[in-house]
């Protein structure tokens, strides 16, 4: 089946011009396929700088590429008819990181909710427009007489973050891109941010790409993740092999610095750079190999490709090109179908 959103090959490289700073590659070959057949949540994990942003914002069509295809059902973005776009735009709905900065503090936050609704013509009328908000602000488990009539301001930030959750559903999208929707908010309130994008998932169809920097939120509610490492996918695959059980020497390193609850599993020990790593030159071979414990020759030399090391997971080190089964061009392919997970137990 067609996906409904595919990255094909796309690179993203800042600056390099005439009077630029040096050219920057921002992401480098990334290759996915969005399905929503089944709906799943995605989770893409990487530390500031990896590239995670400047994903989001060529998957939702508003940073164009430098090379590389964005599809959205088969056909590049850039060269849809007026319609097509129309119905793209309303499909691919975005939630972003600091909510109130998405607010005019002078609307109340019916108004948020009913530009989306009327662009895209979801209701018929007053009575329906009304009904399709309510419905998402319970969907988010918001009251709508709580909530509607009330100024940003007079919300609680977790309150504002799931008002923006509700107005990206309004609009009926297939795909919502996530962009780190937890970082603003305290522990108590994620869980039910979470959750509310778990119920996106479940009972609305929606496909999710969870954009954090945090692992921990990644393996609570991502079926599969995406490890990024500037610019490149370090590993990718079922959340349930890539967090508990990592093989990139980078997912390693981040897992490692994860604080464990458990005091009888002592802290994974920070490793050292190998010698051959301290040599690397930032702009060839690996990404990682400055920092990497196991770097090795090869690894100044080019990008390693991505391995695919099992069924259902890829890792982009030189480490598995002996055991690898193959060289996977789309990680898509070893992605898992969808679990039922519970944010709100996890946390
Ligand atoms: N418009 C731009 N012009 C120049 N460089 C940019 C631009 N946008 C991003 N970059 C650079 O591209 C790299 C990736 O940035 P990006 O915002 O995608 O990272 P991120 O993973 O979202 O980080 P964070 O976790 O801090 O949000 C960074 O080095 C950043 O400085
Ligand atoms: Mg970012």
């Amino acid at each position: 089946m067609t996906a409904i959103l595919e990255a094909r090959n796309i690179s993203k490289q800042f600056g390099g011009g005439l009077f630029q700073p040096p050219p920057l590659q921002a992401l480098s070959q990334f290759s996915m396929r969005i399905e929503t057949d089944p709906p799943s949540i995605t989770a893409v994990v990487g530390e500031s700088g990896s590239g995670k942003t400047t994903l989001a914002q060529i998957l939702l069509g508003v940073l164009p590429p430098s090379t590389g295809d964005l599809l959205y059902y088969g056909n590049p973005v850039a060269e849809l008819s007026k319609n097509e776009h129309w119905r793209f735009l309303r499909d691919v709905q975005m939630i972003l990181q600091d909510p109130y900065e998405s607010y005019n503090p002078f609307y109340r936050v019916d108004h948020i909710l009913r530009v989306g609704v009327r662009r895209f013509g979801i209701a018929n009328n007053r009575a329906e427009e009304q009904k399709v908000i309510e419905e998402a602000l319970e969907a988010v488990g918001l009251r709508p007489e709580e909530t509607l009539g009330r100024y940003p301001h007079q919300l609680s930030g977790g309150q504002r973050q799931r008002v923006m959750v509700a107005r990206a559903l309004a609009v009926r999208p297939k795909v919502i891109i996530a962009d780190e929707p937890v970082s603003m908010v305290d522990a108590s309130l994620r869980a039910t941010i979470l959750d509310s994008l778990q119920t996106l998932t479940r009972d609305y169809g929606v496909s999710v790409i969870y954009i954090t920097h945090d692992l921990t939120t990644a393996y609570q509610i991502g079926d599969n993740v995406l490890v990024m490492y500037r610019g490149i996918v370090a590993e990718a695959g079922d959340a349930e092999l890539v967090v508990p059980d990592p093989i990139h020497p980078y997912t390693q390193l981040l897992v490692g610095s994860i604080p464990r609850p458990d005091p009888r599993k002592p802290w994974l020990e920070e490793q050292q750079p190998s010698e051959i790593g301290r040599n690397a030159d930032p702009n060839k071979g690996c990404k990682f190999a400055d920092r990497c414990p196991h770097a090795m020759e090869i690894c100044l030399e080019e990008q390693p490709p991505s391995y695919q090391v099992d069924a259902h997971r890829v890792a982009a080190c030189y480490l598995y090109r002996d055991s690898a089964q193959t060289e996977a061009t789309d990680f898509s392919d070893v992605f898992v179908e969808p679990k039922v997970k519970q944010a709100s137990e996890a946390v």
